[in-house]
């Protein structure tokens, strides 16, 4: 089967430059509208899709994004793994701003998000194992990206994904990394999840763009913010493209 890659792009990743444009689809699935359009393209000549998380411009925030739709869209187009890109605040100690992660597991603290196809409308009711939420094979796709294009990264780390649109307070960050988190952010649930009920192989490359409350005296400034994702996207966006030519 050929191997179609889908790139969910975050905050800090709303165009991805590289890929020459095929198409762009401008989809309506039966659960609404995709967060944009979805560009199909090829990158060394592999087929590739994008989609903007957000939408472009940047509009849509984590709790209003149509997660379903996004998955959805990305399976009608053929989409047979997808690399998210996220943008986190870091807890561990290793986890500094620039720093790139791959994700190994997820706790969930989202709320009211449409989270499952099978909620007895859309499909039955089916229970999916999400023991591994993200899909190893494609986890080890990207360290061994990362080994030949020499990017230093974090190979593991548990993604707490809040609500949002706000930051966390210190007390909530301290909860969260007494509950074993080591990254923060706000987009990758309930997107893992879906991508597992349809059966998708799929695994996020994180950029920490911040020290997440109270991991380092100053506080958060979007100003701080943006100057790290200039500085970190590009490496994230070579870490995708070594990734493609293993396929
Ligand atoms: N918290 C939650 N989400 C985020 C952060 C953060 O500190 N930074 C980027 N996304």
């Amino acid at each position: 089967m050929k191997t179609v890659t889908a790139i969910i792009g975050g905050t800090g990743l709303t165009e991805l430059e590289g890929p020459e444009l095929i198409r762009q689809h401008d989809m309506t699935t039966d659960l609404g509208k995709p967060s944009g359009l979805i560009h199909e393209g090829l990158w060394m000549g592999h087929p590739v899709l994008f989609l903007s998380r957000h939408g472009h411009p940047h509009a849509l925030p984590p709790h209003k994004v149509n997660y379903r739709a996004n998955l959805l869209a990305l399976q009608q187009l053929g989409a047979t793994r997808i690399i998210a890109v996220n943008a986190v605040g870091g807890i561990r100690d290793d986890m500094v701003s620039g720093r790139i992660a791959v994700p190994d597991q997820i706790i969930d603290y989202t709320w009211g998000r449409e989270s499952t196809f099978f909620d007895g409308d859309f499909l039955p009711l089916e229970y999916i194992d999400l023991t591994h939420p993200y899909d190893e094979t494609l986890r080890q796709t990207i360290l061994q990206a990362a080994r030949m294009a020499g990017i230093e990264l974090s190979v593991d780390g548990v993604y707490g994904a809040t609500q949002g649109p706000r930051l966390e307070t210190i007390a909530e960050i301290t909860r969260m990394e007494r509950d074993g988190c080591d990254l923060v952010g706000m987009t990758g649930m309930p997107e893992a999840a879906l991508a597992r009920e349809l059966n998708i192989p799929y695994a996020s490359i994180c950029l920490v763009v911040n020290p997440a409350a109270g991991k380092s005296a100053a506080l958060i400034t979007m100003d701080d913010v943006r100057a790290v994702i200039g500085m970190g996207m590009g490496r994230v966006r070579d870490l995708i493209a070594t990734c493609l030519q293993q396929s």
